[in-house]
């Protein structure tokens, strides 16, 4: 018994560093993988710059691809990889390493699901997405209303230069997956209140006033690959700055230009904006928001002033100028308010309100709302298996249950 745990634990030494040194060289701060998709697909930026979106071969080790039979327009969605044998099935991903931040770096994790039919079973599948062992999100793929991708994202710490993302059965439906994106986020301007084992799941994130959805897919406009859904609403004037500005916002957060360049106002003074926000489960949770505020447009006759209140579930929760157009033009001044932590219980009422001394009415850009949660777990690997390595672990994993009985 002893010499073969000895032999094995050898075993193991020697395929660990095998493996270290073939997955050593490849490390992603920007990383976007067409899963299923047969060969690489760079898409072109108007800047110029190409996004490559890059096939899983070096990423997963099990299940099958699959190209859907109509293709249709989200390029990325074309393809899948689904995964019939198996209870849980992951993709490793190998992403930056720095180690002048040991507690790890924050990044933006999306996957992607398009049913599409592939299975020609018009019966689409329910399962879980993991991450580093931690619950991530029951994907519904029934749900999705006009045909859209059904997305899942969120802001992650990796702490040691890798993520294991998994997707596992639920019951009888075969788990698969589109798209898989990870992108850094550097700079201590972003999303700070997350620390400690947490993660920040998105529940959604709207740019007010536009007519336009701005994602990486169409455009290069946000450094840090968000998709800023955007929203026209009636009852409230949609305010658009018109000049074309390609270039990212320095300051909290960091949001593009263009989402600072539309806005909802109210039509009165004395009125106030109303929304809802609801969530996908009718339990506690502790929320953050983060409302963004310029004025795209010169409303501004001398010594007006622009002041708004924020309230959630009719408590008042934060204040701030709105910076007047003048102001913000050339220095890409804006304000963001971030309200955390937030109780929630299945829906909230947002209201920004004008504050007593206001004269103008009150505008949002736009909002992001978050779901905060716990991610106690972190990533084992430091490394990342290979195709052999991967099966060979298998093996003796099982040899040891079998031998060991553990
Ligand atoms: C997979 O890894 C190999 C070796 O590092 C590399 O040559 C190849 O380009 C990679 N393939 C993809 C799709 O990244
Ligand atoms: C694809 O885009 C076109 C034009 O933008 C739209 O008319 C069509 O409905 C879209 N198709 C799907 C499947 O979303
Ligand atoms: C989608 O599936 C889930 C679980 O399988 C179910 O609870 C839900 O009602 C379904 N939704 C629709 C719109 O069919
Ligand atoms: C994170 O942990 C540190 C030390 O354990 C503590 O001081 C800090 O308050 C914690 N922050 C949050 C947001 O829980
Ligand atoms: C969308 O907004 C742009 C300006 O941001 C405007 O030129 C265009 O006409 C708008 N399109 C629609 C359909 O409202
Ligand atoms: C603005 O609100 C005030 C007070 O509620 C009201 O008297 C006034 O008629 C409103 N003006 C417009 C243009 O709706
Ligand atoms: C939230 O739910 C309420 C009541 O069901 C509905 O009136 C409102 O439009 C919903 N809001 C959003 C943003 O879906
Ligand atoms: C939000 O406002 C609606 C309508 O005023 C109300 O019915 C609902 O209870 C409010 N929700 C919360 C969480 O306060
Ligand atoms: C949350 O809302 C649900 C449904 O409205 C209710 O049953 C539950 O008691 C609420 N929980 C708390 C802590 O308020
Ligand atoms: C509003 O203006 C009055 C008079 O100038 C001043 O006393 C008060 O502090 C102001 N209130 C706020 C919230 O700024």
């Amino acid at each position: 018994m002893e010499e073969l745990t000895m032999v094995l634990n050898m075993i193991l030494v020697v395929l660990l560093s095998i493996s270290l040194q073939a997955f050593s060289q490849e490390r992603y701060d920007d990383l976007r993988i067409d899963c299923g998709a047969s060969h690489r697909t760079p898409i072109g930026n108007p800047d110029g710059r190409v996004v490559s979106w890059l096939t899983d071969e070096n990423f997963t080790y099990s299940g099958e691809n699959q190209l859907l039979r109509y293709s249709q327009n989200f390029s990325t969605m074309n393809s899948l990889r689904y995964f019939p044998d198996g209870q849980k099935n992951c993709y490793f991903l190998p992403l930056y390493l720095s180690s002048s931040s040991p507690s790890g770096i924050k990044f933006l994790l999306r996957a992607g699901f398009y049913y599409g039919n592939y299975d020609g079973l018009s019966k689409p599948p329910s399962f879980n997405l993991e991450i580093d062992g931690n619950f991530w999100a029951t994907v519904t793929t029934n749900s999705t209303s006009n045909n859209e991708p059904v997305y899942h994202e969120m802001i992650y710490w990796i702490e040691k230069g890798s993520a294991q993302v998994c997707l596992e059965r639920i019951g009888d439906g075969i788990p698969f997956i589109s798209s898989l994106e990870a992108t850094v986020m550097f700079g201590d301007k972003m999303y700070r209140l997350m620390e400690n084992k947490t993660a920040l799941l998105l529940h959604s994130r709207i740019n007010y006033g536009a007519n336009n959805t701005i994602e990486q897919l169409i455009h290069d406009l946000d450094e840090y690959n968000r998709i800023w859904k955007s929203k026209e609403m009636p009852e409230y004037l949609n305010v658009v700055d018109e000049r074309i500005v390609d270039n990212t916002m320095s300051g909290e957060n960091y949001p593009p230009w263009p989402v600072m360049q539309t806005a909802i106002q109210a039509k009165n003074v004395s009125d106030s904006i109303y929304l809802s926000v609801n969530f996908s489960t009718q339990t506690t949770a502790v929320a953050y928001f983060v409302l963004y505020f310029r004025d795209p447009i010169s409303r501004y006759p001398e010594n007006s002033i622009a002041q708004v209140e924020i309230f959630i579930n009719s408590q008042k929760l934060g204040a701030t100028d709105v910076p007047p157009y003048y102001r913000t033009i050339i220095t890409g001044m804006f304000h963001a308010v971030s309200l955390y932590p937030v109780q929630v219980n299945g829906s909230a009422n947002v209201t920004i309100s004008p504050a007593e001394n206001s004269t103008l009415p009150p505008l949002l850009n736009a909002m992001e709302v978050f779901s905060v949660v716990n991610m106690p777990h972190a990533s084992k690997a430091g490394y990342l298996p290979n195709h052999f390595v991967a099966s060979l672990f298998t093996f003796l994993h099982l040899l040891a249950i079998i031998v060991f009985g553990h």
